[in-house]
């Protein structure tokens, strides 16, 4: 039985990946750091890209675990998204979680993102949102032969408009436009099965299904 512990105290984040890998990597312990005893680590995302802010997580957390007596070849699963919009030169990118402030919430950030747009004079802009998994083991030796962390990368083309619709998903996805619809608009299922994410993970898995 491999342990995976997913670098994140979302509950809701290690739940839905011990749903997925349940399924697609029979084998694996999945557990989140609200599942372990102690305060959890802190780590600055100070990188600017989503692969080395993904890593930083990973590592930084596995450098926490050896510090608990976690065994060695447990592995820590981290991530980093966020959303890329041509009309910003690709911003807010990696300062999308925060992009209108250390404590932003979804409907700051929007709002921040519309007025950009509007600075910019544009109605809309291509975009896309990227998401991006790194997973390291905790005694920092290979994984998946003989990388030192393995990364795997989602991308998903949308359309930012200012026009907003739908109450599902969450962030950007309002404002984030498939032809006819918004993000905000699908099934939680179907955005999984065509998201950044979703993709990510369907690599992640395809590795996994291989063997550790
Ligand atoms: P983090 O990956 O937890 O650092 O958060 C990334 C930020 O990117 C989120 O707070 C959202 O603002 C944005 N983001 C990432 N994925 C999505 C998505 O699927 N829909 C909408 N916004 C997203």
């Amino acid at each position: 039985m491999t342990r995976l512990v997913v670098a994140s105290g979302n509950a809701h984040k290690v739940a839905e990946l011990r749903f997925t890998l349940a399924d697609g990597a029979p084998g694996v312990d999945v557990l989140g750091l609200c599942d372990l005893p102690g305060p959890m680590p802190t780590i600055e995302e100070t990188a600017s890209t989503f692969a080395g802010n993904a890593r930083l997580k990973a590592e930084g957390v596995a450098a926490w675990l050896r510090g608990q007596g976690e065994p060695p070849d447990t592995v820590v699963l981290a991530d980093d998204s966020g959303l890329c919009v041509d009309a910003l030169g690709g911003a807010p990118g990696v300062h999308s979680a925060r992009f209108a402030g250390e404590d932003a919430s979804d409907a700051d950030n929007n709002r921040r993102l519309m007025a950009e747009l509007e600075r910019h004079g544009v109605h809309e802009s291509p975009g896309h949102y990227v998401c991006v998994l790194a997973l390291v083991r905790v005694d920092g030796g290979p994984v998946f032969g003989n990388q030192a962390a393995a990364l795997f990368e989602g991308r998903w083309d949308v359309m930012v408009r200012r026009i907003a619709r739908g109450d599902g998903g969450f962030g950007y996805d309002p404002h984030a436009w498939l032809d006819d619809r918004t993000v905000a608009e699908l099934s939680p299922a179907d955005k999984r099965s065509r998201s950044h994410r979703g993709r990510a993970l369907r690599g992640l898995l395809e590795r996994m299904r291989d063997g550790m």
